[in-house]
């Protein structure tokens, strides 16, 4: 089962490419730039990623992201991403980036957009993983800055396949965000939002109402909503379920507890995905991985979890049908023989 995981062909839907920034390119950065952090080591900074809820992760993340300045440090990154996620044959890759996070640090979205996306294109060429890049906006903020940032990146509009929502989700419903998903769409943007993840069955109405939600990030709170978890069954809303992530972030007490499980049952369709891998113990492997083992899934949910990372992806239908192809030749010729 764990060879037949780590071959698995896979896509990647939920990564937020701040959250890949491991300790070790964290103090390279700093030193290249000329940043003073307060950890001593790569231990030290390492030693502090127990966190209790997401708002705790949250003030590491934004912390960690401050040694980002330059092109070359978003190429940098994006790049030790996708070599990584190479080796778990990641075959598609969508990307979440948060703007904002840099250009209120005066920043330039022209540096962001140009280091992640010349990473992006030479993990095509050279890696032959296909990308689509998703901007984030930071829903603490307000909506005012959302329309901001949305501005600011329609001269990228031909790099950027879709919006999304993160951020501290309690407080911060959706509906804040209406009018500005609501013109990020009439501007060709796919939509996505966190909802569900610490925030209530509530949110997730909402960002499939008002900001007309193609996925739904996390979503694991769904399930407390019958007619919700019907309706998203129905209608084929993509969950892009971050296992780890649930964990680390108390979401779930442990992986056995993990809900991942009952939502397959329930017919939903369940993605897997890192969300923060440097912070949350693994990348899109050890995810698998770490949801096999705690609720035992079959080798058949694992081949549906990969397939639905595939369908749910924004790409056209031929490039979706080549990945299924592949996949479906991995697990034919990955076969146990009796
Ligand atoms: N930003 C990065 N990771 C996030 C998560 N899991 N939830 C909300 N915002 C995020
Ligand atoms: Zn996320």
């Amino acid at each position: 089962m764990e060879k037949f995981i780590r071959g698995l062909p896979k896509a990647e839907l939920h990564m937020h490419i701040e959250g890949s920034l491991e300790p070790e390119l964290l103090f390279e950065l700093a030193q290249r730039n000329g940043v003073s952090i307060r950890f001593d080591s790569v231990e030290q900074l390492r030693a502090a990623y127990e966190f209790e809820d997401l708002q705790s992760f949250l003030d590491l993340y934004y912390e960690g992201a401050g040694v980002l300045l330059t092109e070359r440090d978003f190429h940098d990154l994006t790049w030790a991403y996708l070599t990584r996620a190479a080796e778990d044959n990641v075959r598609h890759a969508e990307v979440f980036f948060d703007p904002q996070t840099h250009t209120d640090r005066g920043v330039p979205f022209e540096a962001v957009i140009d280091g992640i996306h010349g990473a992006l294109e030479a993990g095509r060429r050279e890696l032959g993983i296909t990308n689509r890049l998703i901007l984030c906006f930071l829903r603490h903020l307000s909506e005012e800055a959302a329309m901001e940032t949305l501005d600011r990146a329609l001269p990228f509009r031909d790099r950027i396949v879709g919006v999304g929502l993160d951020s501290s989700e309690v407080g911060h419903p959706p509906r804040k965000f209406e009018r500005v998903f609501s013109r990020a769409r009439k501007e060709g943007f796919r939509v996505v939002a966190h909802a569900g993840e610490e925030g209530p069955p509530e949110y997730v109405r909402e960002a499939l109402d008002l900001l007309e939600a193609e996925r739904i990030d996390h979503g694991v709170r769904s399930i407390e909503d019958a007619e919700l978890t019907e309706r998203l069954a129905k209608e084929a809303i993509p969950l892009t379920v971050c296992p780890l992530s649930n964990v680390k972030l108390c979401v779930f007490p442990s992986m056995e507890q993990h809900n991942l499980k009952k939502l397959l049952d329930a017919g939903l369709r369940v993605t897997v995905n890192s969300d923060d891998p440097a912070y949350f113990g693994g990348y899109v492997t050890e995810n698998y991985l770490a949801v096999q083992r705690a609720l035992g899934l079959s080798r058949d949910e694992i081949r549906r979890l990969a397939a639905n990372g595939f369908e749910a992806a924004f790409v056209d239908r031929d490039r979706k049908n080549a990945l299924l192809a592949e996949l479906h030749a991995y697990v034919a010729a990955s076969a146990p023989r009796f």
